[in-house]
């Protein structure tokens, strides 16, 4: 079998040890009545959904849809699993934005698992936001219309150098934020004494804040949930973060104003930003680690993250 980063050993761990438990935690708190719906970039394999719907009956394969923008794999994923997965050829960024109307009557979601292979912030030209983070505001605002709560699972790769000088610019920008408010500064210390391989703990930091904020905007009470780093076959130039989020929708009384909903939730979000820097970042080709000669390999839980 080809060595592609979908189908690692590290990878499998993330699927075992880093999402299952959160989902299924997620399904036990999740209203009976309401259909467990996922959404996610499946890959050419679709490992996710075989894990998901076959090792564990987490979801109904006509339950979950897939956004994918290479048509080699939508293919591959279509003769494996047949009619019944939905699948939708293209591009996140334009599936998830407003003028993407088709998309709207299929949120929303239970969980959605934005699992990317390239750099959070390899930004193709100049602009307010970043790609990646648009998406992850289209589909915040999608689910917000459902007053749905959800869980977000994220991965990018965040090996050095995989990020370009516009991209750097969002992230400098929010290094210096979060050191201001919160005297969270390790992030802004890595950053300019250019410690390259600290780049996946600087992301760890701050993305989770933004995220955090654009959910908070948005009536959501979000908490980061898990952090984890992995290398897939112990490769560094595809270090790989992976995040998780639990959104809770916090439905705001009809009769209070923006302002006052907005000065309410500001609190929330500072809250959830201070408690995302103390979760603590798996170490995933770590705990891989054989324990001893000829040891067996480790499969020890995943600590509770802490909040
Ligand atoms: C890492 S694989 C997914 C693996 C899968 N989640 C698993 O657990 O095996 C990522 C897939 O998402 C697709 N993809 C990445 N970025 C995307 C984007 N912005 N829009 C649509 N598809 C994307 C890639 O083509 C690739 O097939």
């Amino acid at each position: 079998m080809a060595r592609e980063l979908f189908n690692s050993p590290e990878k499998k761990w993330i699927r075992e040890h880093f999402w299952l438990p959160r989902l299924l935690d997620f399904k036990a708190r999740f209203p009976p009545d309401i259909r467990f719906r996922y959404l996610t970039f499946a890959g050419p394999e679709g490992r996710d959904i075989e894990f998901f719907t076959q090792e564990h009956s987490v979801f109904a394969i006509g339950d979950i849809r897939v956004w994918e923008r290479s048509t080699r794999s939508a293919s591959l994923i279509r003769q494996k699993f047949g009619l019944e997965l939905q699948i939708k050829e293209g591009e996140a960024f334009t599936l998830s934005s407003s003028v993407a109307e088709q998309q709207a009557p299929f949120f929303p979601y239970s969980v959605v698992n934005l699992d990317f292979t390239d750099g959070f912030f390899n930004v193709r030209a100049r602009r307010a936001e970043p790609h990646k983070f648009e998406i992850i505001e289209n589909i915040i605002r999608c689910q917000q219309k459902h007053a749905s709560g959800f869980l977000l699972l994220l991965a990018f790769n965040v090996a050095p150098d995989v990020d370009n000088a516009e991209g750097q610019v969002f992230v400098h920008k929010m290094a210096l934020d979060i050191a201001t408010r919160y005297g969270a500064t390790k992030a802004l210390f890595n950053l300019t004494r250019g410690a390259k391989q600290n780049y996946p703990d600087v992301l760890g930091d701050l993305v989770p804040a933004a995220v955090i904020r654009a959910g908070g905007e948005h009536s959501f009470d979000t908490q980061c949930t898990g952090k984890a780093v992995y290398r897939p076959y112990g490769r560094r130039r595809s270090t790989m973060l992976c995040l998780s989020f639990e959104f809770q929708y916090d439905n705001p009384p009809l009769s209070q104003s923006r302002h006052f909903v907005s000065q309410r939730m500001e609190e929330v979000i500072a809250k959830r930003q201070a408690e995302s820097f103390k979760v603590v970042v798996t170490q995933v080709n770590e705990r891989r680690k054989p324990v001893g000669k000829g040891g067996p390999k480790r499969a020890r839980e995943v600590p509770k993250a802490v909040l």
